[in-house]
């Protein structure tokens, strides 16, 4: 991974009148753990969380890309659940269960650093992007005006 860019911080005024340093980074891996992604007990897959955790320590992005594991993101059906923010952009990733898929978002995230600018994934995480929100543009699959009507059984 190419150095970090000059670290850049911000003066931030809180609502209490407090300034507060703020560390302005380039990117966020946002992990859902939420009442699907990672529920076993629920028939779905585990999150591989120990994974993320390591790889975020020992790969150095600790002051560039922020990780959060969070809540519900809201797409359920598709889990388990990975959002990456950098350059504007928002990625979605489902799916994401196995150590090997980590592997692979890191090697992504340092790409998009190394280039310093949003490109959608390639290779294996291509055919775990999808659509969530109406301005991700980048990411493919085309959209309907109308619900799929539910099929009676
Ligand atoms: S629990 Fe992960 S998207 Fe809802």
């Amino acid at each position: 991974m190419n150095s970090p860019q000059p670290n850049r911080f911000l003066d931030v005024t809180r609502a209490d009148g407090v300034s507060r340093e703020l560390r302005v980074i380039e990117g966020q891996l946002l992990v859902c753990q939420g009442c699907c992604c990672g529920q076993t007990e629920h028939g779905f897959p585990a999150v591989p969380l120990d994974e993320f955790k390591r790889q975020w320590k020992e790969r150095g992005f600790r002051l560039r890309v922020h990780l959060t594991v969070t809540g519900c993101l809201g797409p359920c059906p598709l889990a388990n659940v990975v959002t990456i923010l950098f350059g504007g952009e928002t990625v979605w990733l489902h799916s994401i269960n196995a150590p090997e898929q980590v592997t692979e978002i890191f090697d992504y995230l340092e790409r998009l650093l190394d280039a310093g600018t949003f490109e959608p994934p390639t290779g294996p995480l291509a055919a775990l992007h999808f659509n969530r929100l109406v301005f991700d543009a980048a990411s493919p699959g085309e959209w309907r005006s109308e619900k799929r009507p539910v099929a009676k059984a």
